[in-house]
């Protein structure tokens, strides 16, 4: 089993992640804000789509589901609990569901409410990879637009009590923002400088700074760092008025 991760950035900070089972050149796109240039790299690369996952239901995270569906015969899955504000669902998830995808693997779903109340993200042991959507971003978190601070920090609990050598996979390229804020929280830290230094320099070459380890962000990043729901919701705050 040979899967290739591509990203496929749009608008300002998007990224969609496509998924390729290099043998059968089928592949899974997470999140598919925009279809234009997803559209354009499966034609590139000859490559039929089989499968969409969505973690929640911002527009910047489904807009393409329908042109895509209109050319590609592919199943669509998404949170059940965001399933009336989702267009062309064929299956709705929940906590604990396996979605088994030919050639990719078994996806577990993890429901992680915060940045909205029926986020999800999609794990895959196989590929040691996890997709969080808005909930966890690198050196980050999603705003609360829904949840609650304790909603937030259990979601992110949840991912961070994984095997710490998965890579994870976020919605937008907010990480040298994010780490600006980080440094703020923790200005002498040499291990979150160090990384932010490394961000900077891959953003200044328009690399992408995704994906990165579990381990890395449990070390360097303040919302995993955060002690309690107090810290936390402090740290949050924070954030939300960090210019
Ligand atoms: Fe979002």
């Amino acid at each position: 089993m040979t899967v290739t991760i591509e990203p496929i950035p749009f608008f300002e900070s998007n990224y969609a992640w496509l998924m390729i089972d290099e043998k059968s050149k089928n592949a899974v796109i997470v999140d598919p804000g925009d279809a234009k240039p997803i559209l354009q790299f499966l034609k590139e690369r000859q490559i039929s789509l089989k499968a969409i996952l969505i973690t929640h239901f911002h527009s910047d995270h489904i807009n393409g589901i329908t042109e895509l569906k209109n050319i590609f015969e592919c199943k669509v899955y998404a949170p059940l609990k965001e399933a009336d504000k989702i267009p062309d669902i064929d299956q709705t998830v929940h906590e604990g569901d396996i979605i088994s995808l030919e050639g990719i693997g078994d996806v577990q779903v993890i429901e992680t409410p915060g940045h909205t109340l029926g986020s999800i993200c999609y794990y895959i042991s196989d590929l040691k990879l996890i997709f969080t959507g808005d909930t966890l971003f690198s050196l980050g978190c999603g705003r609360l637009f829904e949840g609650t601070p304790a909603q937030m920090f259990n979601s992110l609990n949840k991912i961070a009590a994984l095997p710490e050598d998965i890579n994870v996979y976020c919605g937008h390229e907010y990480t040298v923002d994010n780490g600006r804020f980080a440094l703020s929280v923790f200005p002498n830290y040499q291990p979150l400088r160090n990384r932010l230094e490394n961000v900077k320099q891959l953003r200044e070459q328009r690399l992408p700074t995704l994906p990165v380890l579990l381990s890395e962000e449990k070390r360097t990043n303040p919302f995993l760092l955060a002690k309690n729901i107090t810290e936390f919701t402090d740290f949050r705050r924070g954030k939300d008025h960090f210019v």
